[in-house]
């Protein structure tokens, strides 16, 4: 009995030794939390880290900071990894805030990291990499509306009586990102969408958008009856939270007021 006992937990401490996830939150999360919504982050920063107190960036912060600035980030995604497993290494074993990839802005809060030479192998790096790499994607998504297919939405529009909003985007498109990353995530904006609206992504590149809009450039919002057959509106072009909101009100009562675009 014993035996198993000891063998079993053997081998949980090796599947738990095996995850990027574990060893971020054993070793790096005393220091770095993982998601704070942006709006409180740049509350935060301008009230000169007084709000949250933030001992590091989190974990979100660095790993849009390591896909957008280290290695290149249109070259497959094995390539990249490498380059930022090998940059992690470097920053681990010897911090150098001279080498940062974080903005400005973030970085003037907080005192050079501490290094952890000896405290992490070159494994663990690799995994962190890895954990680290999809990491601030994936929250994002998991924050943010559930994105749908155009089909999906026309048959899930008319159920509900929502209505239809395309986001066109192109990979890497900074403003693209930029609604992505700070304003569709923040909650009163996804409580906004997920009373009233229902998203679709396309990326204009490769995709056509239906009734025959031509793409006004990105990022772009489209929105469309939940029938499918009229535009209610289209724009192009980032903007706050609270610009935002309210273009989702105005959308709301154009529809209402029965004026549409075409
Ligand atoms: C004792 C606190 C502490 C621990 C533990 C810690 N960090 Fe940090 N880390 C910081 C601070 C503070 C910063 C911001 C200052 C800086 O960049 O040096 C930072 C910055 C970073 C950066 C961005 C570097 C830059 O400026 O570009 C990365 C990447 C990073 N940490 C990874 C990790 C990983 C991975 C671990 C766990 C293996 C970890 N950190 C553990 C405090 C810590």
């Amino acid at each position: 009995m014993r035996s198993i006992l000891s063998i079993l937990t053997l081998s949980t401490t090796l599947l738990f030794a095996n995850s990027g996830k574990e060893i971020f939150n054993q070793k790096c999360s005393p220091c770095h939390q993982n998601y704070i919504p942006q709006s409180k982050l740049l509350l935060n920063y301008e009230f000169d880290n007084s709000d949250l107190n933030l001992t590091a960036p989190t974990l979100v912060e660095l790993s849009f900071a390591l896909k957008d600035q280290v290695g290149d980030r249109k070259a497959d995604k094995e390539s990249q990894l490498m380059e930022i497993e090998n940059f992690l290494n470097e920053y681990i074993n010897s911090p150098d805030i001279n080498k940062t990839i974080l903005p400005q802005a973030v970085i003037k809060h907080f005192k050079t990291m501490p290094s952890m030479q000896g405290q992490i192998d070159e494994e663990e790096i690799e995994l962190l990499a890895e954990y680290m790499f999809d990491y601030a994607e994936k929250t994002i998504i998991k924050h943010s509306v559930q994105r749908h297919t155009y089909e999906e939405a026309l048959i899930k529009a008319k159920a509900t009586n929502k209505i239809i909003l395309i986001e066109g985007y192109i990979p890497f498109c900074r403003g693209c990102m930029q609604m992505d990353r700070e304003v569709l995530v923040e909650e009163q904006v996804k409580e906004a969408l997920d009373k009233d609206f229902i998203l679709v992504k396309k990326n204009v590149l490769i995709e056509k958008l239906p009734l025959e809009l031509k793409s006004l450039g990105t990022p772009s919002f489209y929105f469309i009856t939940n029938d499918g057959k009229k535009v209610i509106d289209n724009i192009q072009g980032t903007g706050t939270v609270n610009e935002f909101l309210d273009l989702l009100e105005g959308i709301k009562s154009n529809l209402k007021k029965g004026i549409f675009l075409k």
